[in-house]
């Protein structure tokens, strides 16, 4: 049954590109707009909460599926040991046009950083006669100028991932993740002494259950899932190029907490320039944007940092851009039989007819509205609440009945080390029972609104 599949050629190497598939735009773009959008707080206290008993052991359940059996999202569905017939893979099915979606205006959305590039290289955000919160606002209405940059990032995605797993993916992530990390510790530093940054960091960490709705409850869980990138076989897949030898818990733990607390450092570097430029916090997916420029102008050398930041976080969403391309590419080569490049030049051009729908959500369908919602985050909401729990609930219900116990245990369990001994009962169970129960609830409940909503 084992393939000659390709596998990532170091474990530095498989997690730097699992960190840069985890780690992007969902962490700093999303992440603060959907806090903000939120009421800060109570709903970061349940993301932490939801990484820890629902994401993470999902991200060890979707890694072992991959690498059990070196299969694609649809593949390990209808893995022929533990499955006759191909009833799973509508789940399958449903992760990989959720992909095709997201891919979309994640494509876009990386269009906006790289046209922040340029602006910064234009001095735009260090030049006291622009004011650097319109410059979004002025990209916003330029349908046409945003899909010329999406365009350009879809062809650097499309070349990584047409070369394959280690010369793209290993390689681009390798060089460019370790720089911004270093680059965000450095505006982290300089966001806390803002004037801001004692009232940001209350509106993050002091947690105000008064102001929790709902459907606040709903988006901490779809963003944990979806900053892990849960919930598409993303992670399917880049667990059937891990090697034998390397043992699942221990790397899904690091993966997560790393890219947790990356969320909450991308928090606490964006809410002190909200509170300090009284920026609006429920400003939604332009919010990155407004914010950090303000910082610029005000640092020393803010010219080459602004520079800087927005070249790394364009790597960041880059290398996540080439996670969820790999998922379906996976999923072409495996199921359709395509050859690698001429599934990802497929992929690239339905993600491109895709795009023009979050690309003029602004300026054509600006009328398109759902309350005071635009049509791009509408979308990423659609997506990120609905879709991802529910295929994370398919995933985890095969993982829980189908995929068979001993081997489970074998890949958690690691014979020299006695916790995983320990802790594998207490996975199990989670993946049997919490998970399952948690996310059924709340679908429910999220479904209940949406009625009570409507009637
Ligand atoms: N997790 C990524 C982010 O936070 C997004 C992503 C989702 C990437 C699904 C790959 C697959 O930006």
């Amino acid at each position: 049954m084992l393939r000659n599949r390709a596998t990532f050629g170091t474990r530095f190497g498989f997690y730097m590109a699992a960190i840069g598939s985890a780690f992007g735009l969902g962490t700093l773009w999303r992440f603060p707009y959907v806090t903000g959008v939120n009421g800060g707080g109570a709903f970061v206290l349940l993301f932490v909460f939801f990484s820890a008993a629902i994401a993470l052991p999902v991200l060890i359940s979707e890694l072992m599926l991959g690498k059990i059996t070196r299969q694609n999202i649809l593949g390990a569905l209808s893995w022929k040991p533990w499955v006759t017939g191909r009833r799973w893979r509508w789940i399958g099915r449903l992760g990989v046009a959720a992909s095709f979606v997201v891919l979309s205006y994640y494509t876009v959305v990386s269009g906006w950083v790289i046209h922040f590039v340029v602006q910064g290289i234009m001095g735009r955000f260090t030049d006291a006669n622009t004011n650097p919160e319109l410059v979004i606002d002025k990209l916003l209405t330029r349908g046409g100028l945003q899909i010329l940059l999406a365009s350009v990032h879809l062809i650097a995605a499309t070349s990584i991932v047409a070369r394959g797993v280690q010369n793209g993916i290993e390689k681009s992530a390798k060089i460019f993740m370790p720089i911004l990390f270093v680059i965000m510790i450095f505006l982290l530093v300089h966001s806390l002494f803002l004037p801001g940054a004692y009232e940001a960091l209350r509106f993050l960490f002091y947690p105000d259950f008064s102001k929790l709705t709902t459907t606040a409850v709903i988006q901490a869980l779809g963003h944990a899932l979806f900053t892990l990138s849960l919930g598409f076989g993303a992670m399917i897949a880049y667990g059937s190029y891990l090697k034998p030898e390397i043992h699942l818990p221990s790397e899904a733990l690091v993966v997560a907490s790393i890219d947790t607390l990356l969320s909450l450092c991308a928090g606490m570097l964006i809410f002190p320039i909200v509170f300090t430029a009284h920026v609006d916090s429920t400003t939604g997916p332009a919010l990155l944007f407004k914010t950090l420029p303000v910082l610029f102008g005000q640092l020393p050398l803010g010219y080459w940092v602004a520079i800087a930041f927005f070249v790394c976080l364009y790597f960041a969403a880059l290398s996540s851009s080439v996670a969820l391309f790999e998922g379906l590419v996976a999923y072409l080569m495996d199921e359709r039989k395509m050859k690698r490049a001429s599934a990802a030049y497929s992929i690239a051009t339905i993600t491109f007819l895709l795009a023009l729908v979050s690309a003029f959500s602004s300026s054509l369908f600006k009328n398109i509205k759902v309350g005071e919602r635009g049509l791009l985050e509408v979308i990423d909401q659609g997506i990120i609440n609905w879709t991802i729990p529910v295929v994370t609930l398919g995933i985890i219900i095969f993982m829980g009945v189908k995929v068979p116990d001993d081997m489970k245990k074998e890949e958690f369990v690691d014979a020299k080390s006695l916790i995983t001994v320990k802790l594998y009962p207490t996975w199990l169970a989670t993946v049997k029972y919490l998970v399952p129960f948690l996310l059924v609830g709340l679908l429910l409940l999220q479904l209940g609104i949406a009625i009570a909503n409507d009637l």
